[in-house]
């Protein structure tokens, strides 16, 4: 007799989002009397002005960076696009040239492609197997051509594969040849220690909803020595970088939900490295030619799990697992000419043809081990039926 699967939600999909904690929702919740313009001269305008303050203040502290040089924004995708397009705009006239790694968030491949149309070079690191950047080939386009200005933006972890970069490398390398350095912290933050004082980059982009904050609030670090041309124009606000109403209820929370991050990332860590081994490890065993994302880069997030498997149907396995009422994700939906569905896996090389499932399984705060053993059981047992029908 066939067995009815079992349908309880089970979220795995937190590097997507992290719904809201609880104690996000409290700390917004006590500052909602303070939904006034931060602009304004009056009492209220200023209350809202302090919690803004506050709220930024507590952010610097958390990576331990300047106040002055936390910005807020409207999210990642903002910040990142600030960074690169502001950069190659302020040095317009000089030849600007952009680098971004091969496996960089949208955001940033197409802020670099806007910057490419609008007169900067633009050059792509390629990554190895498991995803790490070359810093040889960097290092080769750095020492090209030294006297033009130069961002080089790589991101500090994967979003798709888990991948972290050298990070600390990529920055010793580029400032030896006088270049700025731009990092996509998104999905760091939290999840590996990022702390500025040691990890001198010059710009870090960072969302609230990957962290368990709202969504529609990010910050742009941006160190006083960076020249930037702002996106957009307007009142001043945020030191006339990211102009607009400022969202102090917002701000609140991104430092809460940071905070909390920053607090637990070690012993959360841990707890999630045992998972996603635990997880691997099974896909290893019971999937028919499941292979692992990133496995053996020297650094990977510890919450997040890539796996690929041959001759499978992303969507026929995405949507059997949501049937199942388990929520992942598959790999990025844009952007690959071979028709594997995603370019960071593309970028891994290797005798990968399509078709080829990407299911990205990713930890948060309640994940436990029968979740992942509930989660490895769906997947091996949807993809032996989903090979067995693509015969
Ligand atoms: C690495 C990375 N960068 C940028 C973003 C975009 O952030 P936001 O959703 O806040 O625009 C994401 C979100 O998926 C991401 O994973």
């Amino acid at each position: 007799m066939s067995q009815s699967p079992d349908t309880r939600r089970l979220y795995l999909d937190y590097a997507a989002t992290c719904p809201m904690r609880l104690e996000v929702w409290r700390a917004m919740e006590a500052e909602l009397e303070f939904s006034f313009n931060p602009a304004s001269a009056h009492t209220l305008g200023r209350q809202a002005h302090r919690q803004l303050e506050i709220a930024r203040g507590r952010v610097a502290d958390l990576l331990s960076c300047d106040r002055a040089s936390v910005y807020f924004t409207g999210g990642g995708t903002q910040s990142d696009n600030l960074a690169i397009l502001g950069f190659s705009r302020a040095h317009d006239g000089q030849k600007p040239r952009v680098f971004v790694s091969q496996i960089e968030h949208k955001a940033c491949t197409e802020a670099g492609a806007r910057a490419e149309s609008e007169g900067a070079s633009l050059g792509i690191i390629p990554v190895d197997e498991t995803g790490t950047i070359d810093l040889a080939r960097l290092e080769r386009e750095l020492a090209r051509d030294p006297d033009r200005p130069t961002l080089v933006s790589v991101m500090w972890a994967n979003n798709e594969i888990g991948t972290v970069q050298p990070i600390d490398d990529v920055v010793a390398l580029a400032h030896t040849h006088g270049a700025v350095v731009h990092t996509d912290a998104v999905q760091a933050l939290g999840k590996v220690p990022v702390d500025l004082t040691r990890t001198p980059v010059d710009l870090l982009s960072a969302t609230a909803h990957k962290l368990g904050g709202p969504v529609g609030i990010g910050i742009l670090v941006c160190r006083p020595a960076v020249r930037l041309e702002p996106l957009s124009y307007g009142g001043g606000q945020e030191r006339s970088m990211w102009p607009g109403t400022q969202n102090p209820v917002g701000a609140t929370g991104f430092a809460a939900a940071l905070d909390f991050a920053v607090t637990h990332q070690e012993s959360e860590a841990e707890r999630w490295r045992a998972l996603r081994d635990h997880l691997e490890s099974r896909v290893l065993a019971d999937v028919p030619g499941a292979r692992i994302h990133g496995r053996g880069a020297p650094s990977r997030l510890p919450h997040l799990v890539s796996v690929g498997i041959p001759a499978c149907d992303s969507a026929a396995v995405l949507v059997s697992l949501d049937f199942e009422g388990i929520a992942v994700s598959g790999g990025s939906a844009c952007g690959s000419d071979s028709g594997i569905g995603s370019s960071v896996v593309d970028a891994l090389g290797g005798d990968i043809e399509a078709p080829y499932a990407t299911v990205r399984f990713s930890f948060g705060h309640d994940t436990s081990r029968d979740d992942v053993d509930r989660a490895a059981e769906a997947l091996a047992r949807i993809a032996k039926r989903v090979l067995a029908l693509a015969v």
